[in-house]
């Protein structure tokens, strides 16, 4: 280990056969943190060469379970978010994606950090289960044409380990590590056609376009390289996705976006990103999906999808309906304007910890999750505000907290006296 992290730390290339031996040897625990941790830092500064990154990504994605979708029929399409704050994308693309006969199987994770997950968003729906063992998951998409579930535990393990580990010692923001985390889980979970969404700003892991793209492209080349479809869209995150953020409130944005009444930014990238899968699944080409997708929208056929996506889950459907049926939390607080002028930016990132700030994610790995708890944006990045005006409103099940988490939100916005223009939310493919 000695010479592989000497190496490493030299520019010298590794063979495929030594990051083979590393990431065996490192999941077997032959090989210990304090190792690991030198490689990944020699990783941050000396980067890796693509037939590294390859190679590295697959011994990942061979530490565990590979899941065979063959037994469904059609080609099988998955999206994955780089991660962000507010982004619930994921159950609005699929249900509209399944609705115009796309097949979407797809593997989800919880909030890290300051950003949200899938699955505890899923899982403030009363009664619905995100772990369904293979055979239900693949009869399920046979069936209705969708499943959103939780990673198994033997997906990629390696990257379990080491993503813990890097956590820890300030080797998270990697391109080369970050595209081999994702594109690890991707290709073991199966599906045909990959489409990521690399969020670049505030609230991203990627602050500047020019790092989005490289990510972008780096696992686009993986995902090419064995054999999968995969497309990127580059998409803002420097101001949090659409109103809500936290989980049932999140839940409640997207069955709102499903009837129609969704904020515009979320709607919009919501049917780009459905397009995209529609396309990649050979349904037509974009203009024919993008009206297709649309008319699923409009419809209602995508919210009745949701529908039954939920009551395949064992979720009580009804909550498409009355979104009451969520719960709420029991105070509120309105967070109102100091001054009036424009808000100039928004600290995404910040935005994201006031929400965790109030229940909404996980302060320590596997600890609890508020499902109630979060913030509605009432006012956003290129909005005149006057004194006065309520900014966002709290939600939370303990008042303490509002006081740490309305400081927290107040300084992540900069209110400046110039109207300020908010740019694209969709900035590049690859
Ligand atoms: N999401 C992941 O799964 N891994 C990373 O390294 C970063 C974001």
């Amino acid at each position: 280990m000695y010479d592989v992290i000497l190496k490493k730390r030299q520019g010298i290339e590794l063979t495929d056969s030594e990051l083979q031996w590393l990431i065996h040897g490192y999941v077997a625990g032959d090989i210990p943190d304090y190792q690991m941790s030198a490689f990944l830092m020699a990783v941050i500064f000396k980067g890796m060469t693509p037939k590294e990154l390859g190679a590295f990504t697959m011994a990942m994605a061979y530490s565990g379970d590979m899941v065979d979708l063959s037994a469904i029929k059609g080609i099988k399409v998955d999206k994955h978010s780089t991660g962000g704050v507010g982004d619930k994308t994921t159950l609005v693309i699929a249900s509209l994606v399944a609705a115009c006969g796309g097949v979407v199987a797809k593997m989800s994770g919880r909030g890290l950090g300051h950003t949200g997950g899938t699955i505890d968003k899923m899982e403030s729906i009363p009664g619905l289960r995100t772990e369904l063992s293979e055979e239900e998951f693949r009869n399920q998409v046979n069936n209705i044409g969708v499943a959103v579930i939780g990673q198994s535990s033997n997906i990629a393990p390696a990257d379990k380990k080491i993503y813990a580990l890097r956590d820890v010692t300030a080797t998270v923001d990697s391109i080369p590590l970050i595209a081999s985390s994702i594109m690890s889980k991707k290709l073991a979970s199966g599906a045909d056609a990959i489409l990521l969404d690399v969020k670049v700003g505030s609230g991203a892991f990627m602050k500047t376009i020019d790092d989005a793209r490289l990510l972008a492209q780096a696992m686009v080349d993986i995902g090419n390289a064995n054999g999968r479809i995969v497309k990127a869209v580059i998409t803002d995150m420097d101001r949090p996705l659409g109103q809500a953020i936290g989980n049932a409130l999140e839940i409640a944005e997207v069955i709102q976006t499903l009837k129609g009444r969704g904020p515009q930014d979320l709607t919009h990238e919501c049917l780009v990103m459905a397009t995209h899968l529609l396309v990649m699944s050979e349904k037509g080409d974009y203009d024919n999906c993008y009206s297709m997708v649309q008319t699923a929208l409009q419809n209602g056929a995508g919210l009745a999808k949701l529908r039954e996506l939920i009551v395949a889950q064992g979720g009580k459907g009804q909550v498409v309906d009355d979104t009451s049926l969520l719960g709420s939390a029991r105070f509120t607080y309105d967070i109102r304007a100091s001054k009036a002028g424009y808000i100039a930016h928004m600290n995404t990132e910040d935005c994201g910890i006031a929400s965790v700030m109030l229940g909404a994610g996980r302060i320590v790995k596997d600890g609890p999750v508020d499902m109630t708890a979060g913030i509605v944006m009432h006012k956003k990045t290129g909005d005149a505000v006057v004194a006065g005006d309520v900014l966002a409103t709290l939600y939370a099940n303990d008042e303490s907290l509002f006081e740490g988490a309305e400081k927290a939100y107040v300084q992540a916005l900069t209110i400046g006296t110039e109207a300020s223009t908010i740019g694209e939310t969709i900035l590049g493919f690859v």
